[in-house]
């Protein structure tokens, strides 16, 4: 994939004018929603569930990124997910107890199935279920909140999981998530992901559609 992708991440946008909000979106340079599925439980914070991503659907043709911060998502839940229009579910390893089943359940309901790795996870732990994996999400802060800092750490892991898949021939996506800005994004981008999230330096000061083109401009220097 030569064009990287940036996928707003909607945990940060303001929830006042959803259509508008939605309608602008679609005119900017995103090409994916990144959607933070939140369970108060596996992470401190609760966030939107498969109705609001049904809402959001009827209003987009953009690719539905949802990440799963959700311990144990049970079949009826990621069922309801990927009915509701999400294009791509990524689990968290550290939240499931049987990764390989999950993710085989994922792809049954139609969706592509993604793994997402906290900052305290090895890539060692999670190479089994690597080559049955459409899409591999980084985390670089702790999940649960946007505006955190990057965590300096999560450059070797981006290096390793970019090194593994060249090395093991394998084509999944990978994603990096959690406190990219206009100061690092560049650099992220310059590693070999694929995909980079960006939650609250798209929304935090001025029109955030403009910030989505002039990052998207960056991270494709
Ligand atoms: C964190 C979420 C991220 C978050 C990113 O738990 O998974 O998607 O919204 O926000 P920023 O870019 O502000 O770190
Ligand atoms: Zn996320």
């Amino acid at each position: 994939m030569d064009n990287k992708i940036l996928a707003p991440s909607l945990i940060s946008a303001k929830f006042d004018n959803l259509e508008g909000f939605m309608d602008k979106l679609e005119q900017s340079k995103a090409e994916w929603l990144h959607i933070d599925v939140m369970d108060g439980h596996f992470v401190p914070n609760l966030s939107f569930g498969s109705k609001i991503i049904e809402t959001l659907r009827s209003k987009s043709t953009l690719f539905f990124d949802v990440h799963m911060m959700v311990e144990n998502p049970s079949n009826f839940m990621l069922e309801h997910i990927a009915n509701s229009g999400a294009d791509l579910i990524s689990i968290h390893y550290e939240a499931c107890d049987c990764v390989n089943t999950t993710l085989k359940k994922i792809k049954s309901y139609g969706s592509k199935a993604g793994l997402a790795i906290s900052p305290e996870t090895n890539l060692i732990d999670v190479g089994e279920y690597l080559k049955n994996v459409d899409h591999v999400l980084i985390m670089s802060v702790n999940p649960g909140f946007d505006g955190q800092d990057f965590l300096p750490e999560s450059v070797d892991k981006i290096k390793q999981i970019v090194k593994y898949r060249k090395d093991n021939n394998l084509n999944f996506t990978i994603g990096v998530d959690g406190g990219v800005c206009p100061n690092n994004a560049q650099f992220i981008a310059s590693l070999g992901v694929d995909i980079i999230v960006m939650g609250s330096a798209i929304f935090r000061n001025g029109k955030f559609y403009k910030n989505i083109d002039a990052f998207h401009g960056l991270i494709n220097q």
